[in-house]
């Protein structure tokens, strides 16, 4: 069985991960081999963006260290009018700016619980719900990047190409991470970033440049961008005809078609398992995002789905960003139980009660059954 959004080699979560350049401090992040997952309860308390400091980080193999002045994207292919056409750092700089709020969440986040939760063996980085995040990512559309290359109308497809290392697989290199992208998304919102709430893009996550695929797969999101493929012709890679497809029964032989849009998902800035204290008001916290637009509503049960109540949203609500909430609860005596919260979209999409089985654990949507121990 292969990768997906993961590494073969699982490493115990107290290892250092190869290849993080930035601080991984055990109450911040949980490590699974070369990628570190944000621990939910380090949320609380924090404003909306993700600070990068807490920001989850999916490596292949290891983050490289590129200087900015040395960099250069080229933009080359049968589809554009002219030659490669290359662009330095300045160059994006000095070419109009523009800023979007959206998470970056791996396809497989929460692919633990179809084991936890659904008792269901899955493949891969045993992520829970931590590999999300929400930035303000500012830099320069991909669309002008194509226009001033002198992209043609026989473009079809996109090849974007990170400068990190060879991905090796079971002794297989399957080259740099790279992943087809369909010119229209490229043309609708698709940024190249330089900056990350803010300051330049740190190392982590893309410096000089990532691109930013809003409510798409992470992967689409590919860092260290160094050149994208202007094609006339339909174009694969390994992370499109076997990574990040759902495989297994209920899918087509080959797999389904390769993953876009993220689905419904929500968490609670809790530890995991919680404890509460029975007896007193607790200000539940918690965030729901969705790949298909805001999100409108979000509900908490504390009897396993009977009943819901409605979370109070708060503030800032970024098409391709979260929600953030709050739910006062008051346990009434001592024991184990779960708390669930499920979201619904602008489009109506709501959190199901079961996600989707397929053998790489991508897509687990599924309203989540967060353990607490009342004391
Ligand atoms: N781009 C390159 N070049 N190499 C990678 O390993 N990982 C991808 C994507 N872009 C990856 C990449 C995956 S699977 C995800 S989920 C996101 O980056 C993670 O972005 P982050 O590490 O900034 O959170």
């Amino acid at each position: 069985m292969r990768d997906r959004c993961a590494t073969r080699r699982t490493a115990p979560e107290t290892a250092p991960p190869p290849g993080i350049r930035k601080p991984l401090p055990p109450r911040l992040f949980a490590v699974h081999g070369t990628n570190a997952e944000t621990r939910w309860e380090a949320l609380r308390g924090e404003d909306y963006l993700t600070p990068d400091g807490l920001f989850f980080v999916r490596n292949h193999t290891a983050t490289p260290l590129i200087d900015a002045a040395a960099w250069r994207l080229t933009l080359w292919g049968d589809a554009l009018r002219g030659g490669p056409v290359a662009f330095t750092y300045r160059d994006l700089l000095g070419m109009p700016a523009e800023t979007v709020t959206a998470f970056i969440e791996c396809a497989g986040n929460g692919r633990r619980l179809y084991g936890e939760q659904q008792n269901q063996e899955v493949s891969g980085t045993p992520w829970r719900l931590g590999a999300v995040g929400v930035a303000r990512w500012r830099g320069v559309r991909l669309a002008a990047l194509l226009d001033r290359a002198g992209m043609s109308d026989r473009a079809v497809a996109l090849m974007p190409r990170g400068l990190d290392a060879d991905y090796v697989e079971a002794g297989e290199n399957l080259g740099r991470v790279r992943r087809p992208l369909p010119v229209a998304k490229a043309l609708d919102d698709v940024l190249v970033a330089y900056e990350m709430n803010g300051r330049p893009l740190p190392p982590d996550h893309g410096h000089p440049a990532r691109l930013v695929v809003p409510g798409w797969v992470g992967a689409a999101s590919i860092k260290w961008l160094g050149d994208v493929e202007v094609s006339a012709e339909p174009l694969e890679s390994p992370w499109s005809t076997r990574l990040y497809r759902m495989h297994g029964p209920g899918h087509p032989p080959g797999g389904g078609p390769p993953l876009t849009r993220m689905g419904v998902k929500s968490a609670f800035e809790l530890p995991w398992p919680a404890r509460l204290e029975a007896g007193r008001e607790h200000l539940l916290r918690g965030r729901s995002w969705s790949g298909g637009g805001r999100v409108v509503r979000a509900e908490v049960s504390d009897d396993e789905g009977v009943s819901w109540r409605p979370a109070r949203l708060l503030g800032d609500r970024h098409p391709h960003g979260w929600v953030r909430w709050t739910f006062p609860w008051t346990p009434r005596e001592a024991g184990n139980l779960h708390l669930l919260v499920r979201a619904a979209d602008e489009t109506g999409a709501v959190q199901p009660g079961h996600a989707a089985y397929n053998v790489f654990g991508y897509g687990f949507d599924a309203v989540v059954r967060h353990p607490v121990l009342v004391t």
